[in-house]
């Protein structure tokens, strides 16, 4: 019997790396010896994260809502490293005018908003799983790795589009698991997981108040209703990540692996 969680010496791309979740994966494929490219809209910090894990590491300034953009970026990771074995879709999140409160009804989100929040989850990893896929494809080998929600499963209250959005992201996991396993065969995985509640800046206006920083009455229901009686850590992320994105989870595709203190498993009572 042999189980490898081994990755050292493969090439892993991830988008959004510069963020708070994937600089935490970003850290954890380097220490295991992956040769990580950080893609990110924001050039300055992909390049400092690259810096900090030498290993050949390279950041890259990307846009995930642009083919022409992931195009060249794919270029620089072949130039530099030959292939791609890891994707990590992590580029995505919501934003203040896309969620509603007592100033803004959900008939009043602007439509601008709402297809920012759409665009930005579901378009921005369809994208760089056609980019990126396509070299696996090609290889004939390849993990794709994307970020689902807790608002997938059941919509989360105040946020309509992300949740729709985080619900394609989980179909979309499914569909592609399909699609490359039978049109490429067995050696091209995707799968997903699906983060319960981490502090980010993304969400920090809903779960604490900004003036005291205490936690909002969104904050203690969260926290009520996550049975380890906690938020997350970025680090509690990673133990899913490296077996999904390693040869230990080689007969696992098209599944949504939460990572979220029991929240998803608790009725509320
Ligand atoms: N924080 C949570 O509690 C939580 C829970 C569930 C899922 N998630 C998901 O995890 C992923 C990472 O979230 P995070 O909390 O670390 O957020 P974050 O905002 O810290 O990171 C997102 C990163 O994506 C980059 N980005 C934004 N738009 C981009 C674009 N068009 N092209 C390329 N890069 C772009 C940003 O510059 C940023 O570095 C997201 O998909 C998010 O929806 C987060």
């Amino acid at each position: 019997m042999s189980i490898t969680f081994d990755i050292q010496g493969k090439v892993a791309v991830v988008t959004g790396g510069a963020g708070i979740l994937c600089t935490a994966m970003c850290r954890a494929l380097a220490a295991a010896g992956a040769k990580v490219a950080i893609l990110d809209l924001r050039q300055e910090p992909a390049e400092a994260l690259a810096a900090e894990l030498g290993n050949e590491a390279i950041g890259i300034a990307c846009n995930v809502l642009e083919k022409n953009s992931l195009e060249i970026a794919a270029q620089k990771v072949m130039d530099t490293f030959g292939r791609v074995d890891i994707l990590i879709n992590g580029a995505g999140g919501n934003k203040p005018q896309a969620t509603t409160n007592p100033e803004q009804s959900f008939f009043d989100l602007p439509a601008e908003a709402l297809r920012f929040v759409l665009d930005l989850n579901l378009i921005g990893i369809i994208l760089p799983s056609q980019v990126f896929g396509k070299i696996m494809a090609e290889q004939d080998s390849g993990v794709i790795l994307n970020i689902s929600s807790m608002s997938a499963f059941r919509p989360l209250t105040r946020i309509p589009a992300y949740s729709v959005a985080k619900a394609g992201v989980s179909n979309f996991t499914q569909w592609l698991a399909v699609y490359m396993a039978q049109e490429y065969g067995p050696t091209i995985r995707v799968n997903a997981i699906a983060p319960g509640f981490f502090f980010t800046e993304q969400n920090r206006f809903l779960l604490t108040d900004k003036d005291t920083g205490e936690l909002t009455s969104r904050g203690r229901q969260i926290i009520a209703h996550t049975p380890q009686g906690r938020f997350g850590t970025p680090d509690d992320l990673l133990g899913a990540v490296l077996w999904l994105v390693s040869p230990a989870s080689s007969f696992v595709t098209g599944i949504v692996v939460p990572v979220d203190g029991g929240f998803s498993a608790f009725g509320g009572v």
